[in-house]
């Protein structure tokens, strides 16, 4: 049996993937680069430098924009997502999520959070759910940010479980290479196209649950 779950955050507890998607497009329309729903799938699980180096070699912008314009730009991106965030609330928590972190605390299994997010804590204390996590991990601790599996080694590692004993929970294609080069079990939130024919995916969070987990780990 598992002994952990290793949670992203965006888009798996909650739909503030949408959020990030619309702040960038802000930022993006601002410097006349074109953005789409097809190339944020590469910004999703991406830490914010990267995903703003990564808009800025899409539009051809990144060898000209200065070390403290680059430090503005994602600050700006910053501000006008956690203004997005203000009325987040517990209603806005996922389907089954509630459902799912009571069960895996009634069993006594670890909950950690993996996300690549700074505004993970804030969002956590929104939805009124921090006091279900027995760890959050630091993104700003880290070497390597998702697609490298160190997040989720060092969730592992928070709770006290061995990684191989843990089961992590991703909607981004990024997360799922992390979660496979680490160790741990992957269960995708998405679709099959995007995240892989290999592991086990749901199509949202409502068809997560304990029971639903404990199958995917028997049948690995
Ligand atoms: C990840 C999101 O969880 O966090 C990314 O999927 C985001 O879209 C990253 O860029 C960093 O988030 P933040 O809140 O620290 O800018
Ligand atoms: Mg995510």
């Amino acid at each position: 049996m598992f002994k952990g779950v290793l949670f992203d955050l965006d888009g798996v507890i909650t739909d503030t993937a949408e959020y990030h998607f619309l702040a960038w497009k802000k930022l993006a329309d601002d410097l006349g680069i074109e953005i789409d729903r097809e190339f944020n799938e590469k910004l999703k699980g991406v830490s914010r430098e990267d995903s703003l180096t990564l808009i800025l070699e899409h539009g051809h912008k990144l060898e000209e924009i200065s070390a403290e314009k680059f430090a503005e730009l994602a600050k700006e991106k910053n501000e006008n997502y956690v203004e997005m965030i203000q009325a987040i609330s517990p209603k806005d928590i996922y389907p089954g999520i509630l459902e799912l972190l009571t069960e895996l605390k009634e069993n006594d299994i670890k909950i950690a959070l993996a996300s690549a997010s700074k505004n993970g804590p804030l969002l956590l204390d929104k939805m009124e759910i921090s006091h279900f996590f027995d760890a959050i991990v630091d993104p700003a601790s880290l070497k390597a940010g998702k697609p490298a599996p160190d997040i989720f080694l060092a969730a592992a590692k928070a709770v006290g479980i061995s990684i191989n004993d843990a089961i992590g929970v991703e909607d981004a294609k990024a997360g799922i290479t992390a979660i496979k080069a680490s160790g741990a079990l992957p269960v995708g939130v998405g679709q099959k196209d995007e995240l892989g024919h290999d592991i086990a995916i749901v199509p949202d969070t409502s068809h997560l649950s304990l029971s639903y987990l404990t199958t995917v780990w028997n049948e690995k």
